[in-house]
């Protein structure tokens, strides 16, 4: 992919982003950096002495939201020492509650949609003149698809590749659709030269991500031609066979067998699918109009076991939706003891207002009873990991190293093609961005500990 000029006028502003929320809003705060550098303004990785602090935000849930008002609290202290700094609220939060940002608190100065980060530039000349500045626009088309990102953050070995944006689904309890638009897909010419430019950068592994990876679909204009997920992961796979290739989100509605036997027949793409259930209940799915019940659920999960047999396998599970009885819930239990998942990301239901949910059913579960649905969940999802993991001793995986381990500067961290974390002592061979086999001798709920073979 074709580098950006180097800018030729500085501004001489230094930019701050912090990223909340998902893969996407990492992924689009590099696009926003890479806008921004064009017109002069350089993106540093510290808060300190930043002129501009942007938050690219997430509304997914309640909490997430309560996140940034408190973090909005926080800049205000800040501003009083310098008047002059710019507050900006971006990602999705800002898509959900638009001007309301700029009402409810004197000091946003800037508020910007996912559809609107290339009018940046111009938003920011605005705020220089005294104006407060918005754009929520959303878009049928943009997918900023022949913009650069600056890697930021980056251990220079993993990065996120943007394949599409916006959900057509809506999931009645989900805010996506609302505050990031009409799905579209991003030219696979383009994905591909970003991940030659990431090889040709020493980068080893990239992720593929959209909200819903498999209904990924490009026609070229004249429409002569037309590149599914499945051959869009073949083309991302032999871009190099030493660039590992992951993606998420998968929906257990659209994952077709032609993916499972393209994860399969390539060594690179990892055997490891992120496949949210929700619930286990096919009247809470049907609520949930997530468009597929537990019967097909489980049908796909014993087809990704028939193909890619060491196919690790994570989900996304909600506790509490509206109505659920107790009975319902005991299906989500059981659905996950049957499909000894990985690991799970469990939440209890959060209303979000607008969602066809918040419209329709009322959410009448209370939160004592939420929570404790969702303990239930947690308990047995840390059994599960922890019995799976303990099975692995004495296996050798493939890891490829991303770093020093949390815990000491003496061990590194990577992890397998499984998606499984593995911890192990240096072995003054071997460096981040290697690819090394390691013995697994002991094991916990999270991660997999043993030594480089
Ligand atoms: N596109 C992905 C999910 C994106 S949101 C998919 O379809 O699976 C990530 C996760 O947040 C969801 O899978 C869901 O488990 C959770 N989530 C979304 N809305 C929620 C809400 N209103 N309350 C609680 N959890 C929610
Ligand atoms: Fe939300 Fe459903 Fe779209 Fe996922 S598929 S982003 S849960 S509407
Ligand atoms: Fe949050 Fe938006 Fe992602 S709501 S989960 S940041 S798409």
């Amino acid at each position: 992919m074709e580098k950006l000029s180097a800018s030729p006028v500085t501004t001489g502003k230094n930019l701050y982003i912090e990223s909340y929320g998902c893969a996407m809003n990492l992924a689009d705060s590099e696009v926003i950096a890479s806008i921004l550098q064009e017109n002069g303004y350089k993106t540093q990785e510290e808060e300190d002495n930043a002129d501009i602090v942007f938050l690219n935000t997430c509304a997914i849930r309640e909490n997430a939201e309560d996140k940034i008002w408190n973090r909005l609290q926080m800049l205000k202290a800040a501003k009083k020492h310098k008047p002059d700094l710019i507050v900006g609220v971006l990602g999705c939060m800002a898509e959900r509650l638009k001007a309301k940002l700029l009402d409810q608190n004197q000091l946003v100065d800037l508020v910007v949609g996912p559809d609107a980060y290339r009018d940046l530039p111009g938003l920011l000349a605005k705020v220089d003149d005294g104006q407060k500045a918005v754009n929520v626009l959303l878009s049928r088309e943009e997918t900023y698809a022949e913009i650069a990102p600056i890697r930021l953050n980056s251990n220079g070995i993993n990065a996120f590749i943007s394949i599409m944006r916006g959900c057509d689904n809506m999931c009645s309890f989900c805010v996506v659709p609302f505050t990031r638009g009409r799905e579209r897909s991003r030219d696979p010419y383009s994905i591909v030269r970003e991940a030659e430019q990431l090889v040709a950068d020493g980068y080893k592994e990239v992720t593929l991500l959209g909200q819903n990876v498999d209904s990924y679909k490009w026609t070229s204009e004249d429409g002569s031609e037309s590149v599914n997920f499945a051959r869009l992961l073949e083309m991302t796979a032999q871009v190099n066979p030493n660039l590992r290739v992951r993606f998420s989100t998968s929906h257990p509605k659209d994952i077709t067998d032609e993916v499972l036997h393209t994860i399969a027949k390539y060594e690179n793409v990892c055997n490891y699918i992120h496949l949210p259930a929700q619930s286990g209940n096919s009247r809470v799915l049907k609520l949930m109009n997530r468009t597929y019940d537990r019967e097909w659920y489980l049908e796909r999960m014993s087809r990704i076991r028939e193909i890619i047999p060491d196919c690790g396998i994570s989900c996304d599970i909600i506790a509490g939706f509206c109505s659920e009885t107790e009975e319902e819930h005991k299906d989500t239990l059981s659905l996950m003891e049957l499909c000894q998942f990985d690991f799970s990301y469990m939440y209890y239901y959060s209303e979000r207002p607008g969602t066809l949910a918040a419209r329709r059913y009322p959410d009448d579960i209370p939160e004592e009873v939420k929570k404790r649905r969702l303990q239930e969940i947690i308990d047995l999802q840390n059994q599960i990991s922890r019995d799976k993991n303990a099975k692995l001793v004495g296996k050798v995986f493939q890891v490829l190293i991303e770093g020093d381990s949390k815990k000491s500067t003496t061990d590194f961290k990577g992890r397998n093609d499984q998606n499984i974390m593995c911890i192990f002592p240096k072995d003054g061979v071997h460096r981040p961005g290697d690819y090394v086999n390691v013995e697994i001798e002991r094991t916990t709920t999270t991660s997999l500990i043993g030594r480089i073979v």
